[in-house]
């Protein structure tokens, strides 16, 4: 018998526990020409804000060893012309749809939020790693007092369930999870891109335009694992795990640490068809050891 994959993530059912991250697959659009999208257990849309963002400048992204820089600074064309020119495209397909959504006030997630509370999509992921314009640039994602007021204020506003993505780039992403779980999430998926930079000798000039950037990839995964078992060993709602997953393995791994569910990223770029490898090789590992349902393996590792 084949093995069960369905998770539950904040009332909304996946079909599997793979998950395509925020801004690394668009809308879905380009994947619609490589395959169905209903093979996923859902699509994190690019990070939405009010108003169209051109984003920064290029260079944005750039190659570092087992990952990737970007700063690519929330390009997007902001919420109306998402329900106008991208929703319709993804209403009524069989996989979960999460709306990821940044601002830079609390006014400008709790309208969004509103914007979203009647739309198709399944649930909002919180995009927290946004600077505060208000109050001098601090991100809302570093500062517990901040992250649960954005949360807080978007709860009155919306009935789908809430996400809140932490960034890794704190002292201590526990107490961020904690503080947005006493707030109202529904969920938390983490990590976020970590700080990172890097130097052309040549020129000595940063590589990226902005100078600094996030970096992804698989240079991050044991970072993003620790996080993930930290973070689960601390909440009761769900955590889903993100971070480097490249491999079958790696989500796995990932969901050993606690993730209930995974989402893949910089992966995509090289290849796209990395969704489908990860989900057949964790049915096959599961059919060889014994595994029948997928949640059985959350949270399964046995610390020394
Ligand atoms: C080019 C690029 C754009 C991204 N845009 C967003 C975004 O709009 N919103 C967001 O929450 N995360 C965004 N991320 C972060 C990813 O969703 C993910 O959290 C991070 O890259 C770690 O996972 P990975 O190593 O599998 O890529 C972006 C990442 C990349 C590489």
């Amino acid at each position: 018998m084949k093995p069960s994959m369905k998770v539950t993530i904040a009332g909304v059912e996946l079909k599997n526990p793979v998950i395509t991250a925020s801004g690394c697959c668009g809308y879905g659009r380009e994947y619609d020409r490589l395959y169905p999208m209903e093979k996923l257990g859902g699509i994190s849309l690019k990070g939405m804000t009010l108003e169209e963002r051109q984003g920064n400048p290029p260079c944005r992204i750039a190659e570092t060893p087992s990952g990737m820089l970007n700063s690519v600074g929330l390009q997007n064309p902001g919420v109306e012309a998402f329900l106008r020119d991208e929703l319709p495209n993804l209403t009524g397909r069989d996989v979960v749809k999460i709306a990821n959504v940044a601002g830079s006030s609390i006014e400008d997630y709790c309208a969004i939020a509103e914007r979203l509370d009647g739309s198709a999509v399944d649930m909002l992921e919180v995009n927290i790693s946004c600077p505060n314009v208000k109050h001098g640039g601090a991100s809302f994602g570093a500062d517990c007092t901040m992250a649960s007021q954005v949360v807080s204020e978007m709860r009155r506003r919306t009935k789908k369930p809430l996400m809140v993505k932490l960034t890794p780039n704190v002292t201590d992403i526990v107490s961020i999870a904690r503080a947005v779980e006493d707030a109202g999430a529904d969920a938390v998926s983490l990590i976020n891109t970590v700080l990172a930079m890097r130097i052309d000798i040549k020129t000595r000039r940063p590589v990226l335009h902005n100078n600094v950037g996030g970096l992804s990839g698989p240079a991050v995964f044991p970072i993003a694992v620790r996080m993930v078992w930290q973070v689960a060993n601390a909440v009761k709602v769900p955590v889903i795990g993100m971070g480097g997953i490249e491999k079958w393995q790696d989500a796995i791994e990932m969901m050993m640490a606690g993730a209930q569910a995974i989402q893949i990223g910089a992966a995509l770029f090289y290849d796209p068809y990395t969704p489908l490898r990860v989900l057949e090789g964790m049915e096959r590992w599961m059919e060889q050891n014994g595994v029948s349902d997928i949640n059985e393996i959350v949270g399964a590792v046995r610390p020394w």
